[in-house]
């Protein structure tokens, strides 16, 4: 996780930007470390990447990089105003002892790419080229399967998906192009299916380890869908970053 030492809306590179409320820096940094603390109450480790200055944006750490089977797989920003986070994570990488690949083509990291099971989801439509897809399976030698995104409020395919555990994902089907719902419901015909409330709550901005979620409190119908399903739903309010277009999920990367 990065800490919103800089966190602020300064651009306007996806439709939630464009809100003239400001950012109540305090009180991102309050959610922010509530959210680093139920982590690390649920068993978790948490490691924090150094912020930078004029990168308002770096507190998304999912968007950063694909990291699996302990290899990395760095990105390659869209919007120009988020291109130099790439070196800054890569840095952090390095350390760890990861070298990073960078991306030959525009690639968002764990915003568009979700591994479940055996499978690599990738997004495309707003931020990730379908270019990037193709190295993606041929560096990690995982299946890759294309998702493609048609709703600008959705525009990171963590937006509008999660990962329950190995066999199942949470989604919201009208994110996506009919063909993709598609492929989606012949994958996971158990799913649980959101609503668009639930989704613009950025409910679906979740991380799962398995067992314990940590959801947005506002998703209040996917939240009882969860406990149904026999998940524990832990509540964290990030209502601050909801204002740049990011929630639970863009705010972490998973090391696996
Ligand atoms: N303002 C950031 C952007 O538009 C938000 C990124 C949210 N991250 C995510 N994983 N969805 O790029």
């Amino acid at each position: 996780m990065c800490p919103p030492e800089h966190f602020d809306v300064r651009y306007a590179i996806n439709p939630w930007m464009s809100g003239d409320t400001p950012v109540d820096t305090a009180r991102a940094a309050r959610q922010w470390e509530a959210l680093a603390a139920a982590y690390r109450a649920h068993g978790h480790t948490v490691d924090t990447v150094a912020p930078e200055p004029d990168l308002p944006d770096m507190v998304f750490a999912a968007n950063a990089a694909l990291c699996l089977h302990g290899k990395v797989f760095g990105s390659s920003f869209h919007a120009p105003e988020r291109r130099p986070e790439s070196a800054a994570y890569e840095k952090w990488f390095a350390a760890d002892g990861h070298p990073v690949r960078r991306p030959e083509s525009s690639c968002e990291g764990e915003g568009d790419l979700v591994p479940v099971g055996g499978l690599i989801l990738a997004g495309t439509g707003f931020r990730t080229s379908r270019a990037a897809h193709a190295e993606i399976q041929e560096f990690f030698g995982v299946p890759t399967v294309a998702l493609q995104l048609t709703d600008p409020y959705f525009y990171h395919l963590d937006t509008a998906l999660f990962a329950l555990d190995d066999e199942n994902v949470a989604y919201l089907p009208e994110a996506f192009s009919a063909g993709s719902r598609q492929v989606l419901e012949r994958l996971f015909p158990r799913a649980v299916r959101a609503t668009r409330d639930d989704a613009m709550a950025f409910g679906l901005n979740s991380v799962s380890d398995g067992r314990h979620v940590f959801v947005a409190p506002q998703a209040t119908g996917l939240i009882d869908r969860l406990a149904q399903e026999g998940y524990v739903p832990v509540p964290v309010d990030l209502s601050e970053f909801h204002k740049a277009g990011g929630g639970i999920k863009c705010c972490t990367q998973e090391i696996r």
